[in-house]
């Protein structure tokens, strides 16, 4: 079966066409982020715009490559969470091609699309395993017993890990999304003078809060303003530090509660390098393992659709009867198979 994926929650349009048969993967990928960048953050109504006129051109183009739209049996694009135009848009193009081809079309949830990109990889995990999912909309942790089958053990109470990257980078000077660019500034020095809270991690609980780590950037940048190179260096250093170390006590004590061996890291803050190193050291001295989707599949990306609609397709499930949007939806009500 040959599905085509649709991404277009956010500020990333990805196209992707999946074969499951023999697991081939071709995708487009087109960021917005400069049409973006004037105004520090993702605005809805020119992300909805931008998509409506990259997407068709974008599946054009794929098809072309990849046997022409006949060739495919079905199609797979994210219905939620997300902004409510740019995923519209998706929504509306993926039925669009569905209806012309009458083949079956799908809606699937963004977060099951990040938490199984690493399945996309030769080497990926069996199930069951513990999710860490953190995006620049989301941070939580997911007991994945299978496909469809998740609980979630915690999420953030306030701001999302790679907001707060986002968020403490701007008070830098770092231009949006800073979060890329303040791991880079943290790496720059091995060291630092500050230390900045871990929070949550004193009591038990697999909760996150990370709008506090932003407060407190913010404290040392007005008491050590104007800042140095060395100084900003350092203010990254500390925070990413922190960040890492809140993430890595959350995934231990995920592990401990649900006797897993196996953690899977997903997201756009999985890209993060400190995050990769802290997390492989711990899981090798537990005597477990954790997965990594690739750099491309970190991010938002279409393949991660194609593919989670691939396998729900393949098991018979598509949509009747669907024509909105979900811009909240609970990743634990979706159906397993
Ligand atoms: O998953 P994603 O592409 O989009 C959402 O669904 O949100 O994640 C984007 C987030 C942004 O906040 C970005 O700053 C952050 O991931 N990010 C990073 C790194 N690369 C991307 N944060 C820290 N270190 C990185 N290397
Ligand atoms: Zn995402």
């Amino acid at each position: 079966m040959k599905v085509l994926g649709l991404e277009s929650s956010c500020d990333e349009t990805g196209i992707a066409i999946f074969d499951t048969e023999s697991k081939e993967i071709s995708q487009r990928l087109y960021s917005q982020i400069e049409r973006h960048q004037e105004y520090g953050g993702v605005v809805p109504e020119l992300a909805s715009r931008d998509h409506v006129a990259k997407a068709a051109p974008m599946i054009q183009d794929i098809l072309q490559e990849c046997g022409g739209v006949e060739s495919i049996d079905a199609i797979a694009y994210t219905r939620g969470p997300g902004l409510i135009g740019a995923l519209m848009v998706g929504a509306s193009i993926a039925r669009g091609i569905s209806w012309a081809l009458d083949k079956p079309v799908l809606g699937v949830h963004h977060m099951e699309g990040h938490l199984l990109a690493p399945m996309l990889g030769d080497d990926h995990p069996e199930y069951p395993f513990v999710a860490l999912l953190v995006s620049g909309g989301h941070t939580m942790l997911v007991d994945v017993q299978a496909v469809g089958k998740y609980r979630i053990l915690g999420e953030s109470l306030d701001d999302a890990v790679g907001e707060a990257f986002d968020k403490t980078a701007k008070l830098l000077g770092l231009p949006y999304p800073g979060g890329p660019q303040l791991a880079a500034l943290a790496d720059q020095t091995s060291q630092s003078r500050f230390r900045f809270p871990r929070p949550m991690t004193n009591r038990p609980g697999l909760e996150f809060s990370f709008s506090g780590l932003k407060t407190a950037a913010l404290n040392i940048i007005q008491q050590y303003s104007p800042l140095d190179d060395l100084l900003r260096a350092e203010i990254a250093h500390a925070f990413q530090h922190a960040v890492v170390d809140t993430l890595r006590i959350k995934c231990a004590r995920a592990l401990d509660h649900t006797g897993y061996s196996r953690l899977v890291i997903a997201g756009g803050v999985g890209a993060n390098q400190h995050l990769r190193a802290v997390l492989t050291t711990m899981l090798e001295q537990r005597g477990g393992r954790v997965y990594f989707p690739a750099i491309e599949y970190c991010t938002d990306n279409g393949a991660m659709i194609a593919y989670a609609g691939a396998l729900r397709l393949n098991a018979g499930q598509a949509d009747e009867n669907v024509y909105d949007v979900l811009p909240r939806w609970s990743l634990e009500s979706l159906p397993g198979f």
